[in-house]
């Protein structure tokens, strides 16, 4: 039967508040008002609770409260990250993946067209995994050639497809070639645990608002025995002159809420959800006998557990899927293969060798309010769908 209210199932696009983080941030938005960077009492009170934010995260990512700069949002801290650092060091070369979220890509694609930087793209394979081989020959060519350092930006976690990258491989390649090493963490912050006494990374960056925190908000670790860059906001001296402009206060606090929530709760919650996913893929299996997983994202284990990247089968439903599936009152995304003259186009999927282009493709991504009932009634949705190529 079509629910009342419609199931969400793109808990990678954003995440609902939870009602624990909007109580913590209402003092802010009603009482507390007070601009932080005010002397007076009400201006304390107000800088008091940032800071309390802020050695919250820190806390959390077991690093120091100096090296957590708010934002607002991934995109903020991704182009912090990316720009300041090339800026700063005056790096000519910097080295990405197909795979990246718009937040790294179109950056670095920018710069390169504006000729600051040359770009090299790391190769990938069929499942999207990058070849840290030809990352290492990038590195070594880039130091031996031209004698110069170079940016890794490399994601943790992919939005679409899943996969997870081993940021402590990566991390020490980077520093056998003295290479500045980002990575967007957007889709691994607040699912999975970070330690930053450990991780070899120069940059991480995080967004509230897929953590079931406030949209608007983020932040960016800047590893500070390694690097020292120029803001990339210019104006007051907020964030210790990292980030001009008044802070978002009531999404800093509802951010670092959101945050102590999920790592309190996370293993439960993944629990939860890693079981939601397992029952779609068998589910799905089992009345669906061609349907495939793109990436790592059918690998329960082995990558982001929030996310699904379903591939169905060629049928005159591709392109209609989304459509559809928001007709039976379930909101998910993905999108085609194809990317020329459709807005659904995914460059991930566009990137990946071997997709085929007539399959149907929907990303579903779970969160800690789903429930096994959603579940089933997506992939009955799904099923009904496509009952014609079924009995083909
Ligand atoms: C991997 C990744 N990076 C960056 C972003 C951008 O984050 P924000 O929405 O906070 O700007 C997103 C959000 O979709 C994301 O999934």
């Amino acid at each position: 039967m079509k629910p009342t209210v419609a199931v969400y199932l793109d808990n990678a696009a954003t995440t609902r508040l939870d009602p624990e983080v909007l109580d913590a941030m209402l003092p802010l938005m009603t009482e507390q008002f007070g601009n932080p960077s005010s002397i007076h009492s009400h201006g304390r009170t107000v800088r008091t609770a940032i800071e309390k934010a802020r050695k919250t995260v820190s806390s959390l990512l077991n690093t120091s409260p100096a090296e957590i700069f708010f934002t607002s949002g991934g995109t903020e801290a991704d182009n912090t990250a990316i720009r300041s650092s090339i800026d700063t060091y005056g790096l000519t070369h910097a080295i990405t993946s197909p795979l990246e979220h718009h937040a790294v890509l179109h950056t670095l694609q920018h710069l390169e067209k504006q000729g600051a930087i040359q770009l090299s793209l790391v190769n990938i394979d069929a499942n999207g995994h990058f070849d840290l081989a030809h990352l290492e020959e990038l590195l070594r060519q880039n130091r031996d050639v031209y004698s110069a350092r170079s940016l890794v930006s490399l994601m943790h976690g992919n939005n679409e497809i899943g996969n997870m990258l081993n940021l402590n491989r990566v991390g020490e390649i980077c520093r056998v070639y003295d290479a500045i090493f980002h990575s967007d963490t957007v889709q691994t912050m607040g699912h999975f645990r970070h330690n930053l006494q450990q991780l070899p990374v120069d940059f991480i960056v995080g967004s509230g608002h897929k953590f079931h925190g406030p949209k608007g908000v983020g932040f960016l670790y800047v590893n500070a025995e390694r690097v020292k860059i120029h803001p990339f906001m210019y104006g007051g001296a907020q964030e210790r002159n990292m980030r001009g402009g008044t802070e978002n206060v009531y999404g800093i606090v509802g951010l670092a809420k959101a945050l102590e929530i999920t790592y309190r709760d996370m293993d439960a919650h993944r629990q939860h959800i890693t079981g939601l996913k397992r029952r779609m893929i068998e589910r799905l299996q089992a009345q669906m006998p061609t349907i495939q997983f793109n990436g790592d994202s059918a690998d329960v284990e082995n990558s982001l557990y929030t996310v699904l990247n379903v591939s169905l089968p060629a049928s005159d439903m591709s392109d209609m899927l989304l459509f559809s599936l928001d007709i039976a009152r379930i909101s998910a995304s993905g999108g085609s293969a194809c990317s020329s003259g459709s807005s659904l186009g995914s460059h991930v999927l566009a990137a990946l060798p071997g997709i085929d282009p007539e399959r149907g493709y929907v990303r579903f991504s779970f969160g800690k309010y789903n429930t096994a009932d959603e579940i089933d009634y997506a992939v009955d949705t799904l099923v009904g769908l496509y009952q014609k190529e079924l009995v083909k």
